[in-house]
């Protein structure tokens, strides 16, 4: 099946100043080579310029050719190089325009960065082309990584975009697909992949075995031509299902001997490999728990065994109680990372990892912050977020997640301190700088697969476009990021801007209110996920409840209740233990909140609730009609295909206001005050 370039798409532009036409490569190895190929290509295509290689920059003057100028790739040596893995300088220097990289891999990075300059006619690249300007980018994660949920047989967990590009049949597929991704993946900044679900079963076990390694082998060295180190999930009951052993026991020799062994066998095959992800003791996975040991055990029994090789052990803290009764109110999903991992700060291992989920529950359209981020003080962490849509839409509705992270990411934990003072932010804390580590950053679940365009609704590529960019520069905004997709996926004329910018930007906000507003979460169909079921989840074991009864909602938090608050420091523990200063968005998160309770706006709190999905359905129909004045402007096909995936999510969107509304008016009793139709 074809399928599209996304963002790399390199469309011909008469207007583009393109003042070159010859290439000099400096030392180095295949990134040097991957970014001339890439730089050469977008200069055909979009300058429509055959970039001549020469070997040293005095030819172009030698040669007699009317040279028109020189691009130069270089990984200076000298003590003015570019700083660190990843950083990239351009500039003009007596013509010649350098792209310098602190490595191979910021040289890449360097020249996507001019690519998407000429992709989005940026005014900086005038600029730049003038020697006005000198740009310099330094990563702001050392690991900017995609974890996919691809299993062996070609199925994705929680996929929404077809079947799986890396696996098909218990074999690992590689061809051109795999480098276009590699491609993709790099170009937006990500620097490591994991191609396999942490759900690790069956054949996806005998990854580490001579079954697989030497077509691992190909793919980390593929991968390694575009600077992204190759992860693969681990399955902790490995010696049980390979060796026959009768125990996973981390502190057992022979387990340890046999993850010793393994490691080297691996290693020596795949010796670029980055290292492992481990999804342990959660939802019925094995982990140390069984043999009375605990997650630092596990870790770091494993990180020993990958040390000598540099590798990393990358350890998932979505850990809980998923066999919870719902008659218990005390036990809460929302304490257990917490509860789980902060008495064991600081014990384990230098190349160990957590992975921190965004909230504390599991990627709902809205949480407050993991509370470990602000506690863990001597362990080396990592937010995760989902561009997979699980329950934000599924790639079928609209729901640009950039927003989101970018509040994340923001939110301000005060680790450093309850005057506020210090830069302690949950940014500031994964790419090292608070603590000063080097092995953290930020990782996506991939919303990836083999559909045409790679994302399901075409749309949702912003999200992995803007997730690598993101992760790459946390500085940059929502909306720039937006526009630069847009600009090169769809080319820069003004119309398609001007309507898929602010659907973009508003499709966060739109999603929620006519599902889950003020933090409530859940109210989706059991298992699958999709779709409104207010009590899907509420006499289930899973610990996601809404606690709606006759006189409100929520789930207490407090000190009070589940005592969860007390996670956070001060002065936010505070602010959401008390209802007058919790946050609203997240209002129902915190607080069991009586129907005729006041919000901010005036409104009642039933009020609020019927009045946000009487909107958002309106708003997600107000995107249907915007987005049909793009028919002329967008290739028939992808005007098509998101034109579908609109008129479903408007239907859809009416479906989860008449449930939702229903349900709370069936419950409270209480009638909307504009008389509009409720069930
Ligand atoms: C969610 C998701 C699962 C996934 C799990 C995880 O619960 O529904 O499919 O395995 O997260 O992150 O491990």
């Amino acid at each position: 099946m074809g399928y599209t370039k996304a963002w790399l798409n390199y469309k011909r532009s008469d207007s583009i100043r393109f003042p070159f036409d010859a290439l000099r490569v400096g030392a180095g190895g295949t990134i040097m080579e991957r970014a001339a190929g890439e730089l050469a290509l977008a200069a055909g295509e979009i300058a429509g310029t055959a970039l001549r290689r020469i070997a040293d920059i005095a030819e172009t003057e030698q040669d007699g050719s009317k040279g028109k100028g020189v691009i130069s790739l270089e990984v200076p040596e000298d003590a003015d190089a570019p700083d660190g893995a990843g950083a990239f300088r351009i500039s003009l220097e007596e013509g010649v325009l350098r792209i310098q990289g602190g490595d191979e891999s910021g040289v890449l990075y360097g020249v996507f960065e001019l690519i998407r300059l000429m992709q989005t006619a940026s005014p900086n690249l005038s600029r730049l082309l003038s020697g006005k300007l000198i740009l310099e980018k330094k990563p702001s994660n050392p690991l900017r990584m995609l974890n996919h949920w691809d299993n062996l047989d070609g199925s994705i967990e929680r996929g929404y975009a077809g079947n799986s590009f890396f696996f098909e049949k218990e074999r690992l597929l590689l061809g051109e697909r795999t480098r276009d991704y590699a491609r993709l993946a790099a170009s937006a900044g990500i620097n490591a992949v994991v191609i396999n679900n942490v759900n690790v079963r069956g054949a996806a076990t005998w990854l580490i075995t001579e079954r697989y390694l030497p077509q691992l082998a190909a793919l980390s060295q593929l991968f390694g031509e575009y600077g992204i180190a190759l992860y693969l999930s681990l399955n902790f009951a490995a010696p049980m299902e390979l060796a026959g052993l009768d125990t996973c026991d981390p502190l057992d020799e022979r387990v340890q001997e046999f993850w010793k062994r393994k490691m080297l066998e691996v290693y020596a095959a795949v010796p670029d490999l980055g290292g492992f992800l481990v999804k342990a003791d959660s939802e019925g996975r094995p982990g140390p728990f069984t043999y009375g040991r605990n997650h630092a055990d596990g870790a770091n029994m494993l990180a020993e065994a990958v040390s000598p090789y540099g590798g990393k052990i990358i350890w998932r803290c979505f850990v809980y109680n998923c066999s919870q009764d719902w008659r218990d109110r005390k036990t809460d999903r929302a304490r257990a990372g917490y509860d789980n991992f902060m008495p064991l700060d600081g014990r384990f291992s230098d190349n160990v990892i957590l992975q921190i989920k965004n909230g504390p529950m599991d990627f709902q359209v809205r949480e407050p912050v993991s509370p470990l981020f602000s506690g863990l003080r001597a362990t080396n962490q990592m937010l995760e977020v989902q561009a997979a849509q699980e329950y934000t839409g599924q790639q079928r509705h609209l729901c640009y997640l950039v927003p989101m992270w970018k509040e994340i990411l923001d939110f301000k934990t005060y680790a450093g301190g309850e005057d506020g003072a210090a830069a302690d932010t949950v940014a500031d804390i994964v790419s090292g700088r608070l603590y000063e580590q080097t092995d953290c950053g930020m990782a996506a679940v991939a919303n990836t697969g083999n559909d045409e365009n790679w994302t399901g609704h075409d749309l949702a590529a912003a999200n992995f476009y803007g997730f690598g960019r993101l992760a790459f520069d946390t500085g940059l905004s929502a909306e720039e990021i937006a526009r630069e997709w847009i600009a090169c996926t769809f080319g820069t004329n003004a119309e398609i801007m001007k309507v898929l910018l602010p659907m973009l930007m508003d499709s966060w906000s739109i999603y929620e209110s006519y599902t889950s507003p003020l933090g409530i979460g859940w109210m989706v169909n059991p298992s699958h996920h999709y779709g409104p079921n207010v009590d899907g989840y509420e006499y289930d074991r899973w610990g996601t409840y809404h606690r709606s009864d006759c006189h409100g909602m929520g789930v207490d938090r407090t000190t009070e209740g589940t005592g969860y608050t007390a996670q956070y420091n001060e002065p936010n523990a505070s602010m959401y233990e008390a209802m007058e200063t919790c946050p609203e968005e997240l209002l129902l998160f915190f607080h069991h909140v009586p129907y005729q309770y006041r919000l901010k706006s005036g409104k009642t709190l039933i009020q609020h609730i019927y009045d946000s999905h009487f909107e958002g359905a309106m708003r997600a129909q107000e995107m249907l009609e915007q987005f049909r004045r793009l028919d002329k402007f967008l290739e028939p096909e992808v005007y098509e295909r998101i034109r579908a995936r609109l008129k479903h999510q408007s239907d859809h969107s009416k479906e989860w206001r008449d449930r939702i509304n229903t349900y709370y008016f069936r419950m409270s009793g209480i009638p909307d005050e504009k008389g509009r139709t409720i069930y």
